[in-house]
C-alpha cells in the first residue's frame, strides 16, 4: 500500500494551476498544505478498495485526490485560532501561520471546490461513468458536510469546557473523523463497480478504523511529543476538549482501539479477494505513534 503514496502525491501536484496568476497566494498556500507530508491514510484506502473491488486504480485516482482535498482543508480550517488555535501541522508552521487566516480560510474552501472539479471533470467521469462518479461525489458530499465531518467540528466545539457523557464523545468523533474515511473507502468501491453488500461492509470496515484512528490521536496528543507528531501535543486539554482520553484514561482506549480494530477486520471477511493487506493496515494504524 506504501507504493500508492508516490503515485497519490504526483496525481494531487497535477491539480496545481501552473503559471501566473493574480492570485499566487491562495495557489501558493493550497500547494503548501497539500504538499506537507501526510500520511495519506484516506486516498490510500480509495485505491485499495477500488482494486478490491476489482477497479482500476488510475480511475480511482481522482477520487483518491479529492477525499485527500477534502481532508486537507479540514486541517487547515481545524488549526485556525478561532478552532484549535494550532501553529503546527505535518510538521510545518500551520497554513495561517504561514501565510495569515484570511488566506488560510479561502484555501480551505478552494480546497473544497477542487475536490469536486477533481471527480467529476470529464477524464474522471469519462474513465469510471457518470452514474458512479456522480454517486461517489455525493457520498463525499454527505460524509464531510452538515451531518458528517463538518457538524463533528461543530459537536467538538460546542462541548468545549462542558462535561458530556460518552456516548456524545463517541457522535463526534464517528463524525469528525470516521465519517471521512468511510466515504474514502466507499467511494473506491462504488467507483469500481461493486455491490451495496461491498460499500456497506467497507463502511463498516472505514468505521472500525476510523473510531480507533480518532481514539488514536486523542491518545498521542496526551502521550507523545510534537517533534514525533508533527503537530503540537496537549492541544485537546488546552481547549479543554472532551475526548475518549478526557473521559476514560489511558488504558480503557487502549482497549476501545483493540475493539474497534477488531470490528473492521471482521467487516472484511463480505469481500471475495485478499483482505490482508487491509486487515494489516488496521493493526498499523491502531498501533500508529504519528
Ligand atoms: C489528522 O488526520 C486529523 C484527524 C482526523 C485525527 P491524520 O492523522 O490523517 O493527518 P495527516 O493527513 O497524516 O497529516
Ligand atoms: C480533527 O480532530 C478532525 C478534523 C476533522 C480535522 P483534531 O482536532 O483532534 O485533529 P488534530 O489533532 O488537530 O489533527
Ligand atoms: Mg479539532
Ligand atoms: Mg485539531
Ligand atoms: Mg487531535
Amino acid at each position: 500500500m506504501k507504493d500508492y503514496i508516490a503515485a497519490i502525491e504526483a496525481a494531487i501536484e497535477e491539480y496545481i494551476p501552473k503559471g501566473e496568476y493574480k492570485e499566487q497566494r491562495l495557489i501558493d498556500s493550497v500547494s503548501y498544505s497539500l504538499g506537507l507530508k501526510g500520511k495519506r491514510v484516506r486516498p490510500t484506502l480509495t485505491l485499495v478498495f477500488a482494486e478490491l473491488c476489482g477497479g482500476d486504480v488510475q480511475a480511482a485516482m481522482p477520487f483518491a485526490c479529492a477525499v485527500e482535498m477534502v481532508h486537507t482543508y479540514s486541517l487547515i480550517h481545524d488549526d485556525l485560532p478561532c478552532m484549535d488555535n494550532d501553529d503546527f501541522r505535518r510538521g510545518k508552521p500551520s497554513n495561517h501561520k504561514v501565510y495569515g487566516e484570511d488566506t488560510a480560510l479561502l484555501s480551505g474552501d478552494a480546497l473544497q471546490s477542487m475536490a469536486y472539479a477533481a471527480m467529476l471533470s470529464d477524464k474522471a467521469v469519462a474513465a469510471v461513468g457518470a452514474d458512479r462518479a456522480a454517486r461517489a461525489a455525493c457520498v463525499l458530499a454527505n460524509k464531510s458536510g452538515l451531518l458528517g465531518m463538518v457538524g463533528g467540528q461543530m459537536i467538538d466545539l460546542s462541548i468545549e469546557n462542558t462535561e458530556v457523557g460518552i456516548d456524545t464523545v463517541q457522535l463526534m468523533e464517528e463524525k469528525k473523523t470516521a465519517n471521512l474515511i468511510e466515504a474514502a473507502c466507499m467511494m473506491g468501491c462504488i467507483v469500481a463497480g461493486a455491490d451495496d453488500k461491498q460499500i456497506k461492509a467497507a463502511e463498516r470496515y472505514a468505521h472500525g478504523i476510523g473510531i480507533a484512528f480518532q481514539i488514536v490521536d486523542d491518545i498521542l496528543d496526551v502521550t507523545s511529543t510534537a517533534e514525533e507528531l508533527g503537530k503540537p501535543i496537549g492541544s485537546d486539554a488546552d481547549n479543554e476538549k472532551n475526548t475518549y482520553m478526557s473521559l476514560l484514561g489511558l488504558e480503557r482506549c487502549r482497549e476501545l482501539v483493540d475493539e474497534y480494530t477488531k470490528e473492521a477486520i471482521d467487516a472484511l471477511s463480505c469481500f471475495d479477494g485478499d483482505t490482508s493487506a487491509l486487515a494489516e493496515f488496521a493493526l498499523s494504524l491502531a498501533e500508529r505513534k504519528k
